[in-house]
């Protein structure tokens, strides 16, 4: 079945989310929210978030899940503020108790996490369904050791494996990364048949294109910078060593892992009615 897809851009964080269903009245699943957060002032704002829940409300849909490909360390994930207004099941990749175990250690948090945060854990190849159409949690580590791609009929949501052709792959530098694994996951994802659509949760455009996030499996066979037919594990590492070895960490890397190891929840407030994130000196 071709389920209906529609993305939402964030250009602050080139994050692509989107609402999955199958028409109108229907179930539906919301992959890869994003909470507007500013990190000059530190406000959170919704209007990302906003933007699905009118399309959700439009259609009459009915959500079931929110999905994460994997825990995010470019942006907070919307999730909870989405479950509160539209109902849904937070599900991430049962891995996800990898990062969370390493990312508390660097935070340092005495609360201990054991995926519980989330409402379900997907297990590698575990199915679902999105009211009636079929859908597929597909482990496909290498960026993180958590992540998972959602394969929902004919459409895979591909979360930080790789980009669009001419962007290339996700980086494998963070704790549990592997640019081996991760080469291993993008060629599983190329077997697919040759005309599955993929859907990008970013997109970073080269100068003088516009933002784009569906490309197919034999366009990333035929064209993709870093992974095309041809290119061997070992050229792959190479190539994805030395990269991420130029790239600083992204912006929202500290506020954004502690949100999202913990389903998105933002941290309680103290006796003041404030919220506080952590920021660990001299640790990453
Ligand atoms: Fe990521």
């Amino acid at each position: 079945m071709e389920p209906i897809i529609q993305a939402f851009f964030d250009p602050d964080t080139s994050t692509v989310s989107y609402v999955v269903h199958s028409g109108a009245g229907s179930d539906c699943a919301v992959i890869d929210s994003v909470l507007d957060f500013d990190p000059k002032s530190g406000r959170t704002r919704t209007a990302n978030a906003d933007r699905m829940v009118d399309y959700v409300h439009e259609h009459g849909l009915n959500t079931v899940w929110l999905l994460e490909t994997h825990a995010h360390a470019d942006h907070l994930s919307a999730a909870p503020y989405l479950k509160k207004k539209l109902g849904g099941r937070v599900g991430i990749g049962a891995g996800i108790t990898a990062v969370q175990k390493a990312f508390s250690h660097v935070l340092n948090r005495r609360d201990r996490f054991d995926g519980m945060e989330f409402d379900h854990l997907f297990q590698p190849d575990e199915e679902f369904h999105i009211g009636a159409i079929k859908a597929q949690a597909l482990h496909v580590p290498g960026h993180t050791p958590a992540d998972m791609a959602y394969r929902i009929g004919d459409a895979v949501f591909v979360g930080d494996t790789m980009f669009m052709p001419d962007v290339g792959t996700a980086r494998c530098d963070f704790p549990g990364g592997s640019a081996a694994t991760l080469y291993q996951s993008v060629r599983r994802l190329l077997s697919l048949p040759p005309e599955t659509r993929l859907f990008m949760c970013h997109d970073y455009p080269p100068a003088g294109r516009t933002a784009q996030w569906v490309t197919t499996v034999a366009e990333q066979r035929a064209s993709n910078i870093h992974i095309h037919d041809g290119v061997s594990e070992q050229q792959f590492v190479e190539m994805r060593t030395k990269r991420d070895a130029t790239l600083s960490m992204p912006t929202l890397i500290l506020p954004a892992i502690q949100v999202n190891i913990s389903a998105g929840k933002l941290p309680e407030p103290e006796d003041n009615g404030v919220r506080y994130l952590r920021i660990p000196l001299d640790a990453i």
